[in-house]
């Protein structure tokens, strides 16, 4: 199963298995880790669920669908790494993901 390290807000790190089939947003609600809000529930349409993936992790996940890009694009603190984490969702052959969660006010 894929472990998903989430850098959290409060400069601590947590480590959840999450099953294959599930995104990094579901790793984090599920277990009630702060800084991912996820208010639409995974469908493409707040932006609340921002992370930055690890340089190693991003080549993983496919690109950005335009749809994800276009909620980017109008996000404060977005960097090249930044993805939306709903979106990335695990597959069986992934080993270790490393995703920093950014504060709340980025
Ligand atoms: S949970 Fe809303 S865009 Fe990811």
């Amino acid at each position: 199963m894929p472990t998903v390290v989430y850098q959290l807000p409060d400069g601590t790190t947590s480590s959840v298995d999450v099953p294959a089939g599930q995104s990094v947003m579901d790793g984090s609600v599920r277990n009630n880790l702060p800084g991912i809000i996820a208010e639409c529930g995974g469908s493409c349409s707040c932006a609340t669920c921002h992370v930055y993936v690890d340089g190693g992790s991003s080549a993983e996940f496919g690109a950005p669908t335009a749809e994800e890009e276009d909620l980017l694009e109008f996000l404060d603190g977005v960097q090249p790494s930044s993805r939306l984490a709903c979106q990335l969702v695990l597959t069986p052959d992934m080993d270790t993901i490393t995703v920093t969660v950014p504060p709340a006010d980025v």
